[in-house]
This record gives structure tokens, sequence and C-alpha cells, in this order.
């Protein structure tokens, strides 16, 4: 069962509104996922936030696809809409460069502690907008408007920002959370087909952390959700948005439950490092290979049923998610060292998020590196 049904905001009945609520705090906020909210998310601004000054920030790629109806909406509703700010597209952009160049370019025209940031774009426009609406004289307003799958079901709600430096990535950064989530799905329209997939890893994803009726959903709808449907689309990002939702309110500052959101990752994140983080592997494309490396160990450890696991790798088979990487020269021991130097380690020890079957990810500590090297080898056919 979903954790919350997402429910239609009073004022703008064709959206389903997933709110996010941090008990104890006055920090909530909605997300709002729709077909063509880019024509009037201009007026579902200013219901929440009121007249504003906006600056949007956004990527070479969708700055000529959608700034033009966002700024019209903007005007239409009374903002007062400043330049907007381009930066290339591309993991590059996460940078103490770009960043430099953004704040800079906000000074450069009087931008205050009310002017409001619109992060329009995938996870890395609404990273870095996100960044610097934290530091920013101090912490100004950020609305996310995400542009890719990925960006809809992840990286815009939960308030995690930052850019990737020599030291790594996301290697500085904050939580920050934004004020209102956007999200319209025929965005995903012009997105190429190979990012929808990668995005449509990290939907799944939420199935196999907490909930197996949506995995069951997906088995079932994905396809259609992929070729489209719009539907398909609001449902899922709705219903993926309130399962993080409600991950992100227990634990906003990732102390605990919210590592379950890396199912996946740990192998996903050595193979993206060992690629380095090019073309060849998206993000996504790597969290489907480690959710199936994850599925397919739990099995191994007797923790979970090996038809969950079969269930996990005939889904993505079908789908057409990647269950290895592309053909390439790999080294088990430096794939194993980069999943010794990630961030769940914890004194050397191998800490995974693993499965006691479909729907119940747990963290697992001090797993047996034996078998998770076995595993690669066979990943890899080496
Ligand atoms: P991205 O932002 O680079 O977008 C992928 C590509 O699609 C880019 O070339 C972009 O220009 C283009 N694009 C975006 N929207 C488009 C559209 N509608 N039509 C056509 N092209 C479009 O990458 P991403 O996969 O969205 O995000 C990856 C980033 O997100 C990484 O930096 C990752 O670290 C971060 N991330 C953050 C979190 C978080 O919680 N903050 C979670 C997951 C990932
Ligand atoms: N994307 C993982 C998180 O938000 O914690």
């Amino acid at each position: 069962m979903l954790p919350s049904s997402p429910s239609q905001p009073a004022a703008f009945p064709t959206a389903l509104c997933v709110p996010v609520a941090f008990p104890a705090t006055s920090r909530g906020y909605d997300i709002q996922v729709g077909v063509n909210l880019l024509s009037d998310a201009g007026q579902r601004i200013e219901a929440t936030l009121g007249k504003r000054r906006c600056v949007v920030v956004t990527d070479s790629n969708v700055a000529p696809l959608y700034l033009k109806r966002l700024e019209a909406t903007l005007i239409a509703a009374g903002h007062d809409v400043g330049a907007p700010i381009v930066v290339p597209a591309g993991e590059s952009s996460k940078s103490y460069a770009t960043l430099q160049s953004v704040l800079d370019q906000l000074f450069a025209q009087g931008a205050d502690r009310k002017t409001l940031l619109i992060a329009l774009g995938g996870g890395v426009i609404g990273d870095l907008t996100g960044f610097t609406a934290s530091i920013f004289m101090r912490g100004i307003d950020v609305v996310q408007f995400p542009t890719t799958l990925l960006a809809q079901v992840d990286s815009s709600v939960g308030g995690k920002t930052g850019i990737d430096t020599p030291h790594g990535k996301n290697t500085v950064g904050s939580f920050y959370q934004p004020r209102l989530v956007l999200i319209d799905v025929t965005t995903l329209d012009s997105l190429p087909t190979r990012e929808v997939l990668a995005g449509y890893a990290e939907v799944v994803k939420y199935g196999l952390i907490m909930d197996k009726e949506f995995f069951a959903w997906c088995a079932a709808h994905g396809a259609k959700l992929l070729n489209g449907d719009r539907e398909s689309q609001r449902h899922a990002i709705a219903a993926c948005c309130a399962m993080k939702a409600q991950i992100v309110a227990e634990d906003e500052h990732d102390n605990g439950k919210r590592g379950l959101l890396n199912l996946g990752h740990t192998f996903g994140h050595a193979l993206e490092a060992e690629l380095d983080y090019d073309a060849r592997l998206l993000h996504g494309e790597a969290v489907a290979i480690g959710t199936a490396m994850a599925f397919q160990l739990s099995a191994e450890l007797g923790l979970c049923p090996s038809w969950d696991a079969q269930a996990v790798l005939t889904h993505f088979k079908e789908i057409g998610l990647p269950l290895a990487p592309p053909a390439g020269t790999y080294d088990v021991d430096a794939l194993m060292q980069r999943m010794g130097h990630d961030k769940k380690a914890e004194a050397g020890k191998l800490v995974l998020i693993l499965a006691r079957g479909i729907g119940q990810a747990e963290i697992v500590r001090d797993v047996n590196p034996y078998p998770v090297r076995v595993l690669w080898k066979n990943t890899l056919g080496i």
C-alpha cells in the first residue's frame, strides 16, 4: 500500500498533491504532479509564495525547450522575472566554478533575500540551484521544477543539494528543502529515451524498498509509463514522491532510514566511478545493475527468496534496463575497493542495502566480502 494517497490541490484540480511534512516544524511543502503545469506554474507559485522576484536557473538543453513558457506564466501571474541563468548541460556544472558564476549573476542583477530561485531542469540543475539558494544571503527560497524522471521521483524531493569537487561527487552541499515542487509530466516527452529508462530504475527502486504492490504495479504498467501514458506517469511519480516524503520526514538528515534510498547505489557508484562518470553508464543504469546485484546477493545470503530476486531481474530485462555494465575491462579488486571506500562503509566493513524480499529493504552491516566478489565476477562475466 502507498504510505499516503496523493490528493488533488484544491485550487488547481489537474494536479495530484503530495505533502512533505516535517513534524514539529513549519518547513513542509507540497509536490504537485500533473499535466501542463508549465502553463500555470506562475499561478501555482503565487498561490503558495505570493508574487515574487523570480530568477530561473536552467541548463543549455532545457532552456530552449521550456524557459520561455515558464517565464510567460510567471509574468502572467504578476511575478517580477529577472534574467535567467543558463549553465552548460551536464554533471560538470555541479562545480565550484559554475556555483560561483551563478552567485555572481545573482549579485549582478541585484537579487536579494526575497528573491525566489526556480530550478528548471534535471538533477544537476536541482542540486546546483538548491545549493545556491541555501547559501545566497544565508538562504533564499527555491522552487524545484524537475524535468527528468530521475529528478521528478528523487532529486527534487527531500532537500539534498550540492556540487561535486575534486574530492568526489556531492562532497560539498547542504540539506535545504524547497518551498514547492512542480512536476509537469509532459516535460518527459522531450527527454531522450535512454534518460527516461534510467530514471525508471529509480521508480522501481521505491517498490523494491518498501512497497511490494507498487513493484507489482511497475511490472504491469511500467511499459505504459515509458511509452508516455499520462495517467501512468502521474500515478507512478506521485507514488514515488509520497514514499520519498515519508522516508525524508522520518530521517531528513540521512542518519538512518533514508539510507534505504541507496538500494543498489553502492554497487552502482563503484561502476560509475570506474567508468569516470561518463556517458557509457548513466546513473540510473548503474542503479539498475546495482539493484539487481543487491537482490542476487540477498538471495545468495539466504535473506531473500530466490524467486523475488528472479522477479527483479525478469522485470529489468523485459523493460530494457541493463543487468551488467557495457563491455570493457573491469577489475574486481578496484570495484571492491570502491565499495569499501563508499560513504556507507564503516571502519572497513562492507555496509550494504539488501532485502528480505520485494518491498523489504534493510541496511546490513558487516557483509562478508567474499560472495560480493563472486557476484561481481558473475555479473561482469570474468
Ligand atoms: P541531468 O540533470 O544532467 O539531466 C540529464 C540530461 O537531460 C541533461 O543533458 C539535461 O540537459 C537533459 N534534460 C533535462 N531535462 C530534459 C528534458 N525534459 N528534455 C530533454 N532533455 C532534458 O541528470 P539527472 O539524471 O536528471 O540528474 C543527475 C544528477 O542528480 C546527478 O548530479 C546526481 O548526483 C543528482 N541526484 C541528486 C539527488 C538528490 O537527492 N539531490 C538524488 C539523485 C541524483
Ligand atoms: N537520493 C537519495 C536521498 O535523497 O537520500
